[in-house]
């Protein structure tokens, strides 16, 4: 686990913000292969404005997201995903060196990722009433029965809003997402930092009281950017 930077300013933040990560992103991050998401369904929770969904169900792949943002009224969350982007630009711009710009290139093309992304999330979510593939919810509750998912993802929810959300949340949230996939399935997390930028201080102690439940792995992560590097978290379900 890398160490904290109380140089780093923390990211400027109240309440939690709806991202759009393109599915490039998400492959990265995460470490997926298209043939892994192929094993079967493919739950994103906190999905936000991503295009992940809509670029599998593209696919053809069976996927679902899950966030309490989708309860809005449609437009008005495209809306104010569209207007998270500016917002989270301008709050980059203001610290532009505390970032590794390896992987987006250039503020630019990063904010031109997230327009693309949130574009094919609206062409999706707009389309999507009658099939019901982004569920309004929250964790610690997921609406799916037991084992559904082969893969449950979780991307800059989890861990990252450490000051909002208590370690109580986070040991129900992950035994929510162990419960909604398979045995032999996976939930992958990332990142493990805060917006301070610091290591999940209770990593230890969650995994430790999950272990009946899975088994744990993390490995390095591969999307660099935040002033921070931070391994992605795997749990196995037994
Ligand atoms: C930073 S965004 C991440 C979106 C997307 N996964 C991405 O990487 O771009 C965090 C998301 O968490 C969602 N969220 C807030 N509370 C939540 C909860 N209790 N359970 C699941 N998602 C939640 C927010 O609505 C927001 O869309």
């Amino acid at each position: 686990m890398s160490k904290e930077r109380p140089d780093i300013p923390a990211y400027p933040q109240s309440g939690v913000a709806s991202t759009c990560r393109s599915y490039d992103e998400y492959l990265t991050m995460f470490d997926l292969t298209e043939a892994r998401l192929r094993e079967g369904p493919v739950l994103d929770a906190a999905g936000g404005a991503s295009s992940f969904t809509a670029e599998l169900c593209a696919r053809g792949l069976d996927a679902r997201a899950a966030d309490p943002f989708y309860a809005g009224e449609r437009e008005e969350v495209i809306a104010a995903a569209a207007r998270e982007i500016g917002v989270s630009s301008a709050k980059l711009e203001a610290n532009l060196t505390h970032y590794d710009w390896s992987y987006y290139g250039s503020p630019t093309r990063h904010r031109a990722l997230r327009e693309a992304s949130l574009a094919k999330f609206a062409a999706h979510f707009r389309a999507d009433a009658g099939e019901d593939r982004y569920a309004a919810a929250g964790l610690p509750r997921l609406p799916y029965a037991d084992g559904t998912f082969s893969l449950a993802l979780c991307s800059h929810f989890l861990f990252l809003y450490a000051d909002q959300f208590g370690l109580d949340f986070h040991a129900e949230a992950l035994r929510e997402l162990l419960r909604v996939v398979r045995p032999g399935g996976e939930v992958r997390i990332y990142p493990l930092v805060s917006l301070r930028w610091e290591p999940y201080p209770h990593l230890p102690e969650l995994l430790a009281s999950i272990l009946p439940l899975a088994e744990a792995r993390e490995t390095a992560g591969k999307l660099p950017f935040v002033p921070v590097a931070s391994p992605m978290l795997t749990l196995t379900r037994r």
